[in-house]
């Protein structure tokens, strides 16, 4: 395959070709793929604005490059392994060929249901090929899809749904996840009661659950592809063309919508797959994210599958029906590649080394790591015990916005170290800023992390609100795009990840906005007021700790935080709801009326030793109170 490094040399070569003459490298990495018409320029562009041009006037679909470019070479291979929740279902094999005519037939009955190019497609479905061929399907059309993780509220949904105005939405009856059976087709119902915009609703028939349809608005997946051809011609889309909207938490409380086009992202993300990960033409590659994450859209979806790979797909989780799931699967498969968040490996190092004992796991030669800083005792028990100490283990560092692995090793060719996302990808110019946005130049250095030139797959606009993308992630530091992340060069000259310096959690690997579980706390009857902050969890990662000031009249403690957890539930959905929360009387403020969320932060960690600085607090006698509620010996 073409634009692959394969030394350390070659990586250093590649590196300062990408920063000294970036066009002239994008240009000869984007020559391998089928344009249908080519660029005038390579890359335009201003962080001020910002305004961002990659491959300009280029015309292209990003399905043809998936599919027409690579049938003759490899249309019987299998494009999508899918393995089943439940153990007694069949796994599915589909090959290139199957593929891309279930992706043309599925097309066609979008068209056949109105979808034009432009329109917006929310995708709410389990981990299943559908859900590949949903995406598909919308590229092949041209319509912008935006998937919503199944595992979201309905309100979480609707708001996503209005956000983005879509027109339609694609979904299951249920979704199988270990031993549950999630009635998801209610969920979407009750979502649609509080928007206006969706026209359709197509039912992928998955657990034969009962299901209400709507006449003239609900259609069944399988009644809509019957008679449909399996040929269709490729909308033509320009390179800047909305390919998907991915939204995702900030620190302020709504979601925003991180808008990715087509011909940068397609390059990028074919690009960074095929280097991070060294995948070689027979090679089964796995990553167990869900696609309602960048991480499934970029190292499920496309990236795999334009450099024509063989990517898994798993519908459960890690523990079902037994805690050796994936070993077991690794081995079912001979899996080369595999790729998963620590928040999973530490839950599996919880199990201990029992469940790995039947499993020889001597097919993976790659194994990965994102969405969280991946401490180093899960660094070491993944290392020793699943790559069996000879696998590199790529630590890769990006964001939704980012759309593609930004700071990571290349598998056996640039080196690991423990906790250590390592070097940038060719064409990736990752800096360290003082508070003041000045570069720290040199090693041993630690600030905030920005990037201070444009990469192909990066964020051009937050849907709808140019002004808030400008905000989050140009205005901090002029000139650059600012991550969010704080970040340290090692004496080696390595990055390492040191988490977020914004109010962003990261819990199980999943941004959470500390504002937006407030606004979800706030919505119980009984709050007056709230503060959430992240705390150290042994397997999460992080934790969700929640101070809440109630009304208490005529309620007990106990019954009033299960109402709050729970309403955090259902507004955004189970992986928001806090770990712990804490009634107080009132919150740390400043004279500005600020929290003092330093304090809340060490108080949750159960490190109150040093508070700091508290002269500036109007209300000082509340930290006593805080800290004795908080049960700290
Ligand atoms: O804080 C960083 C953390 O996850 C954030 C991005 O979250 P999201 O957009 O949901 O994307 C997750 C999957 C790409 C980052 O700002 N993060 C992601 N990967 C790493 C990481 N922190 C440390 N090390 C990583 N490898």
């Amino acid at each position: 395959m073409n634009n692959k490094i394969r030394s350390l040399s070659g990586y250093f070569h590649e590196y300062q070709k990408s920063i000294h003459q970036p066009e002239k490298f994008w240009s000869r990495i984007a020559e391998s793929f089928y344009w249908q018409k080519p660029w005038d320029k390579v890359l335009s562009w201003n962080f001020k604005d910002p305004e961002i041009h990659w491959f300009k006037n280029a015309k292209l679909n990003i399905t043809e490059n998936i599919f027409e470019r690579h049938l003759f070479t490899h249309g019987d291979k299998t494009a999508i392994i899918w393995e089943p929740n439940d153990i007694n279902e069949k796994a599915i094999h589909i090959s290139y060929k199957e593929l891309f005519e279930r992706t043309c037939q599925f097309s066609n009955a979008l068209e056949a249901q109105g979808i034009e190019k432009g329109d917006r497609v929310i995708i709410y479905m389990p981990m299943i090929p559908e859900a590949a061929i949903a995406m598909l399907a919308c590229a092949r059309v041209g319509a912008v899809h935006s998937v919503v993780f199944a595992g979201f509220s309905s309100s979480a949904l609707a708001d996503r749904i209005n956000d983005c105005k879509a027109k339609m939405v694609l979904t299951s009856d249920g979704n199988y996840r270990g031993a549950k059976n999630i009635p998801v087709k209610a969920v979407v119902d009750e979502a649609l009661e509080k928007t206006t915009s969706v026209e359709k609703v197509i039912v992928y028939k998955r657990t034969d659950a009962k299901v209400q349809m709507k006449s003239g608005r609900d259609l069944w997946w399988h009644e809509i592809i019957e008679g449909q051809n399996i040929k269709h011609n490729a909308a033509s889309m320009d390179s800047e063309d909305l390919l998907f909207i991915l939204y995702t938490s900030g620190s302020t409380g709504k979601p925003k919508g991180v808008v990715h086009t087509t011909g940068g992202y397609m390059v990028y993300s074919q690009y960074s797959f095929l280097n991070v990960f060294q995948y070689e033409q027979n090679d089964i590659y796995w990553c167990t994210a869900d696609i309602g994450w960048i991480t499934g859209h970029s190292y499920i979806i496309y990236g795999p599958l334009l450099s024509g790979a063989t990517t898994l797909m798993f519908e459960g989780v890690p523990t079902y029906p037994h805690p050796g799931r994936f070993w077991e699967i690794i081995d079912k498969y001979k899996v080369n590649q595999f790729y998963t968040a620590p928040t999973a490996i530490r839950a599996l190092q919880a199990h201990g080394l029992e469940p790995l004992e039947p499993h020889s796991l001597e097919s993976l030669k790659v194994i990965g790591s994102v969405g969280e800083p991946i401490n180093e005792e899960a660094w070491h028990w993944y290392h020793d015990h699943i790559g069996k100490g000879n696998c590199p283990l790529v630590d890769t560092w990006w964001q939704t916005e980012t759309g593609g692995i930004m700071i990571s090793a290349l598998a056996g060719i640039t080196p690991n170290k423990p906790a250590h996302a390592s070097l940038p990808l060719p064409g990736i110019q990752p800096i360290i800023v003082d508070s003041e946005g000045n570069e720290l130049i040199g090693n041993n250095v630690e600030g905030n992390l920005c990037v201070k030139y444009p990469w192909p797959s990066m964020i051009r606009t937050t849907y709808g609100d140019h002004k808030r993308c400008k905000d989050t992630y140009f205005s901090t530091y002029p000139g650059m795009y600012f991550t969010g992340d704080g970040a340290k060069r090692d004496h080696d000259g390595y990055l390492r990840i040191l988490g977020r310096v914004d109010d962003v959690m990261n819990v199980s690997g999943h941004r959470m906005g500390t504002a937006e579980v407030e606004n979800a706390i706030n919505e119980h009857p009984k709050v007056i007021e709230s503060a959430v902050v992240g705390y150290p969890h042994d397997i999460k990662g992080q934790g969700i700790y929640a101070y809440v000031i109630c009304d208490m009249e005529g309620r007990s403690e106990e019954s009033l935080i299960e109402e709050i957890k729970d309403t955090v539930r259902k507004i955004i959905g189970p992986i928001a709801k806090p770990d712990q929360v804490q009634i107080v009387s009132g919150l740390p403020k400043t004279r500005s009326g600020k929290i003092m969320r330093r304090i809340l932060r060490k108080v949750a960690s159960k490190d109150v030793s040093n508070l700091g600085d508290t002269s500036t607090l109007l209300n000082p006698e509340v930290i006593d109170e805080i800290i004795k509620g908080a049960n700290i010996k």
